[in-house]
């Protein structure tokens, strides 16, 4: 499958740094935050927390036109879901940023496109594929990717891809 587009969901320091590595390979990269300061940061080409070493490449990337930041989702061929998982009170994973974000992306999929879920998750985390495909896990296809491995989302793994179901790898239905 030929990315023109990514969106990075998360402009924080996975997300950020993860979105400059792609769009310094001329790639066109959309970051999307929820946070207007940060959105306005990264426009003005600026990295909005202390990471060394990272603004000139956020800089070069801005000024060449292949990172963006917006609040809006966008339409794209890969999502990168960066967002945070804190501790809730209980010591479980506060999955609400990663639900809200899942819940963003799923209504401008047009089918084909790759979901990453980047965000640490718990053991057996479905719920963000499922948003995103639309379709219970076992109706879709939905690898989790653990030490270079692919194995069914059901396995106790952190980190998910989704598609949608009723189309191939390509997007082809
Ligand atoms: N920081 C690390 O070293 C590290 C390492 C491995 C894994 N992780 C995991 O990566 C994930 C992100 O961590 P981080 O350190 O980048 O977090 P962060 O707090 O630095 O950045 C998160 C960003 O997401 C934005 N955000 C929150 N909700 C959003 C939404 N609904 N839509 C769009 N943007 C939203 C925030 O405004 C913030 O800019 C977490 O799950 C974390 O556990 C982090």
């Amino acid at each position: 499958m030929d990315f023109k587009t990514v969106a990075v969901v998360g402009l924080g320091y996975i997300g950020l740094p993860t979105a400059v590595a792609i769009a310094t390979r001329g790639i066109d990269v959309i970051g999307v935050d929820v946070n207007a300061s940060t959105i306005d940061s990264v426009n003005r080409g600026e990295v909005p927390f202390a990471e060394p070493d990272l603004a000139v490449a956020v800089s070069g990337a801005v000024a060449q036109g292949h990172l963006t930041a917006q609040k809006e989702m966008p339409e794209a061929d890969v999502f990168i879901l960066a967002v945070p998982t804190p501790f809730a009170e209980d010591h479980r994973a506060d999955l609400s940023y990663v639900r809200a974000a899942a819940e963003a992306v799923a209504p401008v999929l047009k089918g084909g496109e790759v979901v990453i879920l980047e965000s640490t998750s718990p053991p057996g985390h479905h719920e963000t594929a499922e948003l995103v495909a639309g379709a219970p896990a076992s109706e879709s296809e939905v690898p989790d990717r653990r030490s270079g491995s692919t194995r069914r989302l059901r396995g106790s793994l952190p980190r998910a891809g989704a598609s949608r179901p009723d189309h191939d790898r390509d997007g082809h239905q």
